[in-house]
């Protein structure tokens, strides 16, 4: 078997982080080359800088290390992006472009270039979007992405390179910080509950969406991966559902935990952009195709996250 060896751009990210410590366990430290803009000095193992716009860098680590995959993870997300609409479509598609032309000149043997549900807009159906239903996105992100995925199979279809993809709902997880994203307040709202027991959501209290748990998202991440190619018949992205939830349905969870914990509202610019997206999307092409089943429903979720938090203050 060919020994992997994996450079994860936006490794200092919110999925990021999490990935590059789930694949050294699979593969062992000296196998992952964690990538980002910035170094961060409490990080223990292969650590280079890249800007995944450069190519010429990236060629230059994928020569150096040997690189046989990559797990592209950089990106602007999408309230972010739209504070600078043309600069984030620059740095979203330049570095996607970047990653498969590599893999197609190194000859990688798998790419993952994650999706989002941001893909959708306001043609879509609130509830269960199909997989192949038309993707119309309003932020600069969610038509990165669409661009991303079928550039993506471009690359599968035309000259065999095995990239694989998933539309990620908001991801939610006590390790690390979300940032410039729509579902962010998912995961600030924890914090803000256990240190101030309050909190001003940037979304209004019934605005549901896709959401996951980061063991959850994790796991299908590593899930996709590990398929034998032929099991995989999205060459764009998979749709990926776990559970939904709104603002209102999450804080009520939490006040089960921490009863004088309270919330209220000031939607911004953010609302806009949740508003143009669903609340789930039919994911059953994953279900079948490589028998992906999310754990973690509300309780759980809520009950995982406290846990880690309080029992870690470093982290909260
Ligand atoms: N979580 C992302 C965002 O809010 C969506 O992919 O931008």
């Amino acid at each position: 078997m060919q020994r992997e060896k994996i450079l994860v751009t936006g490794a200092n990210g919110q999925i990021g982080k999490v990935l590059v410590a789930a694949l050294k366990k699979l593969f062992g430290n000296d196998n992952i080359i964690a990538t980002d803009l910035r170094a961060d000095n409490t990080y223990e193992g292969i650590f280079e800088l890249l800007d995944a716009t450069d190519s010429n860098t990236l060629s230059k680590l994928i020569m150096q290390y040997q690189i046989t995959q990559i797990y592209h993870l950089a990106a602007v997300l999408s309230a972010k992006g739209e504070t600078d609409p043309t600069g984030s479509w620059h740095i979203n598609m330049s570095s996607t472009l970047n990653v498969l032309e590599a893999g197609r000149i190194f000859k990688l043997s798998k790419v993952f270039i994650p999706s989002s549900i941001a893909v959708f807009g306001q043609s879509a159906p609130k509830e269960g979007v199909p997989q192949s239903f038309y993707p119309e996105p309003a932020t600069v992100y969610g038509i990165a992405k669409v661009a991303g995925e079928n550039w993506g199979a471009y690359y599968f279809n035309k000259y065999g390179l095995d990239v694989r993809s998933l539309r990620y709902p908001g991801v939610i997880g006590y390790q690390s910080a979300p940032g410039g994203g729509t579902t962010d307040y998912a995961v600030d709202i924890f914090h803000k509950a256990i240190k101030e027991k309050h909190y001003t959501c940037f979304l209004d209290k019934g605005t549901r969406l896709p959401m996951i748990y980061m063991d959850d998202a994790i796991r299908a991440t590593l899930k996709l991966m590990e398929a034998p190619s032929d099991q995989i018949s999205i060459r764009t992205a998979y749709n990926l559902q776990a559970l939904s939830f709104s603002p209102e349905e999450l804080a009520s969870e939490i006040q089960q935990y921490i009863g004088d914990f309270s919330v209220d509202y000031a939607p911004d610019f953010r609302q806009g952009i949740a508003n143009g997206w669903p609340a789930s999307i039919d994911d059953s092409i994953a279900r079948q195709d490589w028998n992906w089943k999310p754990a973690y429903g509300l309780q759980s979720l809520v009950k995982d996250m406290l846990d880690h938090l309080i029992e870690s203050p470093q982290l909260a």
